[in-house]
């Protein structure tokens, strides 16, 4: 994989979050001074540590969506929390450290994926070659008749079978396999043997697998189940893959990969900031914040894959911080985050653009539903303007929920004709937004004007 250059991850970043360019630039630098870091000499690599990043701006102007497309873009381990998730269960609430524990299972995942898209294509063959012998079954153990023991004594466990017969199997295998090549046998239902999964436990929080507690002591429970030939492959093929993944591989990787690359964002950081007082809620959130500090000052995770370091991660942390202040988080949490971005508010013209621009945008995302019944939606460039308008209005006069606007006002603006698309008997339907159809069927434009301009 190529590593991309800070211009680079901000161009991708352009395709789905408008403006807001502060911010993608320190997270492209963060993530580029990583590569770095990778590539200076051991010694000198050990004493540099990541520059985490806090993104403070008001609700719905990319914070989140931010942190999310970035992950995807880098491939990197990570991870997303709510802070006030670990005020809910009282002082304590979540363990901390499974954010970690978390961060490791994404990576496992990520990497025991790779593994098998390298051993996919032996196992196909090998599972091709189970369903095959699923489907001409050998012939079974030897019976208890008497005659067959006399004249196979020394080999009773073996079954027996004559070179003619052997000939036979050979054919009808052969035949198997070119039918289930040419995708013949597809839904034919067979039985085969699938493993169950291990219980899972919950302790404190933590989902505990019970086999993998026991090393594998504990014998694998098998059922047999029928199935369709195209799901048994599935299951087929995951087997075999398993078995050709070298597991302990995969795990020393993953952990690496969690220490040197894993990326964990904290949302709302604000929520748990406040002075400890002494009582109230303010002393559980001061709580929270202790609880974070650990692991983003650099400390060792136990987790069922090995300890693993926090010190190289990157943290992201995020919130609005409209209440609470930066400095109303501890000190030493506040030195932790040394790189300070503002997302800025959204204009009107930012709204038209995140209408049209991102390659998610929502007239596509919409477009795209309604296409499926039939109906051929098209936006007239004013309309869009007026759309962004009535949002920015709502936000203005209302709560202001920055981005998140626009899916309600698309709502209530398509909200007809989502109704009445679909079925048979339903027509192409070909219909273009225009700045009267946006009039009629929002509500902003129905009511006078906000009255408080007048009273002014
Ligand atoms: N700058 C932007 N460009 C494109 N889309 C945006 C932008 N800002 C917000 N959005 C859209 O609005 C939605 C909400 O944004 P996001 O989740 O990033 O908000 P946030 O800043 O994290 O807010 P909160 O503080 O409430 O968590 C996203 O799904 C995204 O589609
Ligand atoms: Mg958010």
């Amino acid at each position: 994989m190529k590593e991309l250059t800070p211009r680079e991850i901000v161009r991708e970043l352009d395709r789905y979050i408008i403006g807001q360019e502060e911010a993608k630039r320190a997270v492209a630098i963060a993530l580029r001074n990583r590569y770095r870091r990778a590539r200076v000499n051991e010694a000198m690599r050990e004493e540099i540590f990541p520059k985490n990043i806090l993104m403070v701006g008001p609700t719905g102007v990319g914070k989140t969506e931010i942190a999310r497309r970035l992950a995807k873009l880098v491939q990197a381990p990570f991870v997303k929390v709510e802070a006030t998730k670990f005020t809910e269960v009282g002082y304590v609430g979540r363990d901390v450290e499974s954010i970690i524990r978390d961060l490791v299972e994404n990576a496992v995942r990520m990497v025991r994926d790779e593994h098998e898209a390298k051993v996919r294509t032996r196992a196909e063959v090998l599972a091709e070659d189970r369903l095959v012998n699923l489907i001409v079954h050998p012939p079974k153990k030897p019976t208890n008749n008497p005659f067959q023991m006399l004249i196979a004594p020394q080999s009773s466990s073996e079954p027996v079978i004559s070179d003619e017969e052997k000939e036979r199997l050979r054919g009808r295998r052969d035949e198997v396999r070119d039918q289930l090549r040419k995708g013949l046998m597809e839904e034919t239902e067979i039985e085969i043997e699938v493993s169950e999964k291990t219980p899972e436990l919950e302790v404190g929080g933590n989902a505990i697998n019970l086999g993998d507690m026991m090393g594998g002591f504990m014998p694998k429970r098998t059922k047999q189940r029928r199935m369709k030939i195209k799901d048994a492959r599935k299951i087929l093929v995951e087997e075999e893959a398993e078995k050709l993944i070298d597991q302990d591989a995969v795990q020393e990787e993953a952990v690496r990969r969690a220490e040197q690359n894993g990326i964990i964002f904290l949302d709302e950081i604000d929520k748990v900031a406040g002075h400890g007082g002494g009582h109230g809620p303010d002393v559980s959130r001061e709580g929270v914040q202790r609880d974070i500090l650990p692991i983003v000052e650099g400390s060792t995770v136990n987790t069922k894959y090995g300890p693993v370091k926090t010190d190289f991660m990157l943290f992201i942390a995020a919130g609005a911080f409209h209440v609470a202040k930066i400095s109303d988080l501890i000190p030493e949490l506040q030195g932790r985050f040394p790189v300070r971005v503002n997302l800025k508010s959204l204009t009107r013209e930012d709204f038209v653009n995140i209408l049209v621009k991102p390659d998610n945008a929502l007239t596509r995302q919409y477009a795209a539903l309604l296409e499926t019944d039939k109906v051929h939606l098209t936006f007239d460039e004013a309309a869009l303007k007026d759309i962004a308008e009535a949002a920015f209005v709502a936000n203005e006069s209302g709560e202001d929920i920055g981005a998140r606007r626009l899916h309600a006002v698309f709502e209530e603006l398509l909200e007809d004709i989502s109704f009445n698309a679909g079925g048979d008997e339903m027509p192409d339907v070909y219909l273009n937004i225009t700045p009267d159809y946006v009039r009629e069927h929002l509500s902003t434009f129905h009511q006078p004007m906000d009255t408080r301009k007048y009273i002014l």
